[in-house]
């Protein structure tokens, strides 16, 4: 009896303490996420596949295996990866006071953009002093979301990894040319600067020389994704305005309430209504080694604390948003859903012995990554992160007895759940994330 009331009372405190620590992280301001986000390098007293937000772990020979079936071979791949570091998407409305002097420096690379047989025409981004709105932009020479020096680096780094995994280690690619690699981008320009840094880093011959990349129409791009989904957008509306993601916003309000007073961002919806802007700020400073921004005029600067909170605030919206949220699979699959209906393409192409490229690559944006991890259902076991820097999705295809099986390698490291798969069970997959009808669906908004 006595041994029945400890065991009791053991549960009972147990249970407490459970409760007390759910109570503690909704009311606590701020959580540290693991992870790098102030260098591409992740430090040598971290496992080499920790998550690092400037610079994603991805294939390398040093830590690649290959699929443990006797005989198998390699025989197609389509891959997907995020561009690298890049300046600020979003500018605080004052942004010129909440950079270092010196603002950004962009005329390290040369930005090519010419009509071909004409002059190689480049472009400099100049911010002169006397423009009367230049409290709207930092110094320097970069434009908004531009790739910097050492992003492009990091792009050319990464295409020797692929390189020597790919070519070195199982000499599937022979070599790097356009009969047998498909490359798409979307129209950013940092997406074929990366394109580029990957193609010359797997070959270096292809230093100034042409490749095409694929683009799709701005209004129209799958990869972005850019489309029209009114249906998405109601929807995803709805799940933004429940407790299960309101909440959030109320239990971090003084977060908040600091980070509008030093950037000048109180009460601007844009970067009240979540906090991917101040993600975005902080983390593209933090990666190129810029400090947090700090008012000129009230001396405050943004905290390591309050960016890390940010950081761990990231990964929650992110997961809600495309992974998480009640309809967000629905949300995921209309927006992604003419994507995914490519990939499918692609692997029945292949299936069928039409396709003509040996590998195609995707060049996107963080937002074609969460997509695709979530339709593919990275997410069902773990909470999907922020995708970072040079994020990567490859999906192999590997021929043992006869028979096509896909293997799914996400930031380097196979995944449990797709690690052998038949490739028609891969087709259906992704095919399950194509919505019936998608441009009618996504346009009808006034049903239900
Ligand atoms: C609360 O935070 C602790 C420490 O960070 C973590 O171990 C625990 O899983 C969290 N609990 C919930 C419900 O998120
Ligand atoms: C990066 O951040 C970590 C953890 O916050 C810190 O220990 C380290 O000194 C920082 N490194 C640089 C280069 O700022
Ligand atoms: C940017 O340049 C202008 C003009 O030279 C200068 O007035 C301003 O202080 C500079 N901004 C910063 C943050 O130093
Ligand atoms: C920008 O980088 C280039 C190349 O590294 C360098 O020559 C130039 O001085 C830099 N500009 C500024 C303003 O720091
Ligand atoms: C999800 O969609 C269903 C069906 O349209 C709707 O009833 C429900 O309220 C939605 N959930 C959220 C959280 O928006
Ligand atoms: C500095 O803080 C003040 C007070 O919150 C704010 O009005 C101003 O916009 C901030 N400065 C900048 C450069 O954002
Ligand atoms: C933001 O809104 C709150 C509530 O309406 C108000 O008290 C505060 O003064 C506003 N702050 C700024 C900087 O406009």
């Amino acid at each position: 009896m006595a041994l029945l009331s400890l065991r009791l009372a053991l549960a009972l405190l147990f249970l407490r303490l459970a409760y007390l620590s759910v109570c503690r992280n909704v009311t606590s301001p701020i959580s540290t996420p693991n992870g790098v986000y102030n260098s591409s390098t992740t430090p040598s007293s971290f496992a080499w596949n920790t998550y690092n937000y400037c610079n994603a772990p991805h294939v390398n020979a040093a830590h690649y295996t290959k699929p443990h079936v006797e005989g198998a071979e390699m025989v197609y791949m389509n891959v997907m990866f995020r561009h690298h570091k890049r300046t600020p998407d979003n500018l605080y409305p004052d942004e010129n006071g909440l950079n270092p002097a010196g603002g950004w420096n962009c005329s390290n690379f040369v930005q090519f953009n010419y009509g071909g047989g004409t002059a190689a025409v480049y472009h400099q981004v100049v911010v002169p002093p006397e423009h009367p709105f230049l409290s709207q932009i930092w110094n320097g020479t970069c434009d908004q979301g531009q790739l910097t020096q050492e992003g492009l680096e990091d792009a050319v780094k990464h295409g020797q990894d692929f390189w020597s995994v790919y070519h070195d280690t199982l000499g599937f690619l022979p070599d790097v040319n356009p009969r047998d690699l498909y490359v798409r981008t979307s129209v950013a320009d940092r997406t074929y600067q990366v394109a580029g840094g990957l193609l010359y880093g797997m070959d270096p011959a292809y230093a100034g020389e042409p490749f095409a990349v694929y683009t799709q129409p701005t209004n129209i791009d799958s990869l972005v994704p850019d489309y029209d989904c009114p249906l998405a957008d109601n929807m995803r509306n709805a799940y933004q305005s429940v407790p299960a993601w309101t909440d959030h916003l109320v239990a971090h309000a003084e977060l908040q309430a600091r980070l509008g007073e030093i950037t000048g961002t109180a009460n601007l919806s844009a970067w009240t209504s979540w906090y991917d802007h101040y993600f975005d700020t902080f983390t593209s400073r933090t990666c190129a080694g810029h400090p947090l921004p700090c008012n000129a005029t009230t001396g405050a600067c943004v905290s390591e604390e309050d960016a890390a909170g940010v950081f761990a605030i990231g990964d929650f919206e992110y997961n809600y948003i495309w992974n998480a949220a009640q309809n967000a699979s629905t949300y995921t699959a209309l927006t992604f859903g003419v994507m995914f209906s490519e990939l499918a393409a692609n692997f029945k192409a292949f299936q069928s012995g039409v396709e003509m490229y040996r590998a195609r690559l995707y060049v996107g944006h963080d937002g074609s990554m969460i997509r695709l991890a979530s339709g593919l259902g990275l997410g069902k076991s773990a909470p999907l992160r922020w995708p970072a820097l040079g994020s990567e999705m490859v999906m192999e295809v590997w021929r043992a007895d006869g028979e096509d099986f896909v293997r799914v390698v996400h930031e380097g490291t196979p995944v449990k759940s797709l690690a052998w798969v038949p490739i028609e069970e891969f087709v259906d997959l992704l095919q399950a994330q194509v919505p019936e009808k998608l441009f009618d669906t996504c346009m009808s908004t006034s049903s239900s």
